[in-house]
């Protein structure tokens, strides 16, 4: 599939975008300072599958997170800004990942994984 460009602009803090690339749903999620505060400070030692903040998000855009939507136990769609991780709840088998999209609840046995993308502007990006 061609890449797609997505326009962050009218994309505000906390909101989460749904887009589709070859076929799979991705999470284009704009966090708040808050979420981004709670991420950094979570010790990785508490997360099954172990990945610092800055593996998560793009160098100098602490605020974007983009993941692909479908849990990684068995493919549900997580449901935005349930839980008790300020990130996501899968309501097929009570699976829960973070505001980063790190499982912090399985059965899940890992992280909503990050698909290719970059920023080509502070704007836009290109998934794909
Ligand atoms: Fe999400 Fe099973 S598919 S917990």
């Amino acid at each position: 599939g061609a890449p797609i460009d997505v326009d962050l602009t009218p994309i505000t803090d906390g909101q989460i975008v749904n887009v589709f690339w070859r076929g799979k749903l991705i999470f284009v999620r704009k966090l708040t300072e808050k979420e981004v505060t709670d991420m950094k400070a979570i010790p990785e030692g508490q997360l099954s599958d172990p990945a610092p903040f800055g593996a998560r998000v793009k160098k100098g855009h602490d605020q974007w997170l983009v993941v692909y939507g479908n849990c990684t136990h068995l493919g549900c769609v997580p449901i935005g800004h349930q839980g008790n991780f300020e990130g996501w709840a899968c309501p097929c088998h009570g699976s829960q990942f973070d505001a980063v999209g790190r499982v912090r609840r399985g059965p899940a046995p890992i992280n909503l994984p990050i698909p290719p993308y970059s920023f080509q502007t502070d704007a836009k990006i290109r998934i794909g």
